[in-house]
């Protein structure tokens, strides 16, 4: 049960979310393979894991380069002798590229370069996993969509516009693999408290003004941390999930639920 034997890949490992999700899913019995473009936290994290009884693996990838993500998917099977799960994680928001994220000011290859690793980068390794899923009897694939793919924010043309292409590839990808019997499903994450948050609040005229827009409409009053959102990516992963398909799936602290903030509640955000 859960994700004890399941192989799992997962882009933009290295660090954030994807890290927390190899660590958990290690934990529990899953064999991962850690892949990023930022070399070295990826292969200290697989050497935590693996200190700590886990069985990870590190491959370097650019999920915008083809023949890198074919490499990767490759030596996924060649490591652990397939692959079920595509975790989908690797993502950028244009405020690492830039600072000029004004539709007057953004340069047309800042949002390109965004498109293409949101997007692009999903539609390449869900293409080159392929294979290697079909051969699997738990095969899935796991987006990173965003709050933004479903609603409006400051200074996210890029972004949001590739997390809403996320969502709805993700809705053809699970009607067009159905008969393949590959799951395909998006989650969409609040604030959760990486260094692409910590970069896009730099990146914001008034910094604690935009996390205070951030935060303060979440209902658990606090930022998330990748592990909340880990414990989602291991559901979806296990046969405990087998009916959900093209499902997109809040993970927000109840943000989207509602119009307000919290002192509309009375409540404050916490540590
Ligand atoms: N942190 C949040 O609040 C939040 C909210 C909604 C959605 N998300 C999404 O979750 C995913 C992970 O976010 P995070 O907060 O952990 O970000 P992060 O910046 O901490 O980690 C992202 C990782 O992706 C890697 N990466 C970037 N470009 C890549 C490329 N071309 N090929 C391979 N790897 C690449 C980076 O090196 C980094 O290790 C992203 O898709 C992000 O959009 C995050």
């Amino acid at each position: 049960m859960g994700v004890d034997g399941l192989r799992f890949v997962i882009t933009g490992g290295a660090v954030g979310i994807g890290a927390g999700t190899a660590r958990l899913a290690a934990s529990r019995g899953a064999r991962v393979v850690v892949s990023d473009m930022n070399d070295e936290p990826g292969q200290a994290l697989v050497e935590e894991i693996n200190a700590a009884g886990g069985d990870a693996v590190y491959h370097h990838c650019d999920v915008t380069d083809e023949s890198q993500v074919e490499g990767l998917m490759a030596a996924a099977s060649e490591a652990f002798g397939g692959i079920d799960i595509l975790h989908n994680n690797a993502g950028i928001h244009e405020s690492m590229i830039s600072k000029n994220l004004s539709l007057a000011d953004m340069s047309r290859d800042c949002f390109e370069k965004v498109m293409g690793v949101n997007v692009t980068g999903v539609w390449l390794c869900a293409k080159y996993a392929l294979p290697y899923l079909r051969e699997s009897e738990h095969a899935s694939i796991i987006n990173a969509g965003s709050t933004s793919s479903l609603s409006g924010y400051p200074q996210c043309q890029a972004y949001g516009a590739s997390k809403g292409a996320v969502m709805q590839l993700t809705k053809m990808l699970a009607v067009d693999l159905a008969p393949d019997g590959i799951r395909v499903n998006c989650y969409c994450p609040g604030s959760i408290h990486t260094q692409i948050v910590d970069k896009f609040l730099a990146a914001a005229p008034d910094p604690k003004a935009m996390l205070n827009t951030m935060t303060m409409t979440h209902l658990v009053p606090r930022m998330g941390q990748p592990i909340d959102v880990a414990e989602l990516v291991c559901f979806l992963a296990g046969p405990e999930s087998q009916f959900v398909n093209g499902a997109v799936w809040g993970i927000d602290g109840g943000s989207l639920a509602w119009r307000g903030t919290l002192d509309v509640l009375g409540m404050e955000v916490s540590a």
